[in-house]
């Protein structure tokens, strides 16, 4: 059955260790952190500090979701900070493998994600490498916006090729998910659906309560 990851992007910071706490009661796994650079999307989120400080208070999996230039160069310290997923961009990084593995070799998961205009023939070099390939359902550096229906047709596409290659990668769809489309997103055959304002806007455990009772009935 699919499973939730709330993107914090859409969280009241003021209340973020707050929040966090009531996203691990509603029994989720999984928290989505969208580290913005201002470079390779418009919009800066937040960085190193604010994953240091929630993981002491935290003991969710952490998905971090670098839409970051060459986050190569970050690899390290996110890892020390105690990220259990990295996620970089085919579009962000020159050598993609390189960077993939890098993220292999300190023995946490490895993702890679395509932006909703790059075609999945951009990520099949590297479906061997990838614990989780993320689809971005809108252009990345907003939370709020509208999810691209087209984009999951690539998700069905890369559940085919996990098929005929006999590959485990988990498919993760990221953007403009809502109770409204929820089904679709689902019968897709995603694996992880991120979803920021559709928890955090309102009353975050009635949101994630919703969610998890359309999950259930459209698995
Ligand atoms: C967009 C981010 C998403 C975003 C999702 O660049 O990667 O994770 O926070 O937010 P919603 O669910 O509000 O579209
Ligand atoms: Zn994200």
């Amino acid at each position: 059955m699919s499973r939730l990851a709330p993107s914090i992007l859409a969280a009241d910071f003021n209340r973020l260790g707050e929040q966090i706490k009531q996203v691990e009661q509603s029994g989720i796994e999984l928290l989505h952190i969208d580290v913005m650079d201002g470079m390779f999307v418009p919009s800066i989120s937040f960085g190193m500090p604010v994953v240091a400080s929630i993981r002491k208070e935290s003991s969710l999996f952490f998905d971090v979701h670098m839409m970051v230039q060459e986050p190569i160069r970050y690899i390290k310290e996110f890892i020390k900070l105690g990220a259990d997923l990295i996620t970089v961009h085919v579009e962000a990084c020159k050598d993609v493998a390189g960077t993939m593995q890098q993220i292999k070799a300190q023995n946490i998961k490895c993702g890679v994600s395509i932006n909703p205009e790059t075609p999945v023939k951009a990520v099949l070099p590297y479906l061997e490498l990838a614990d989780l390939v993320l689809v971005m359902s809108v252009r990345p550096g907003f939370g709020g916006q509208k999810l691209i229906t087209e984009t999951l047709d690539k998700v069905r596409k890369l559940a085919e090729i996990r098929n005929e290659r006999g590959l485990s990668y988990q498919l993760e769809v990221d953007g403009g998910v809502h109770l409204g489309n929820l089904r679709d997103v689902v019968s897709a055959g995603v694996d992880i659906i991120v979803a920021g304002t559709a928890v955090f806007d309102g009353n975050i455990t009635e949101n994630i309560r919703k969610v998890k009772e359309v999950i259930e009935d459209a698995s």
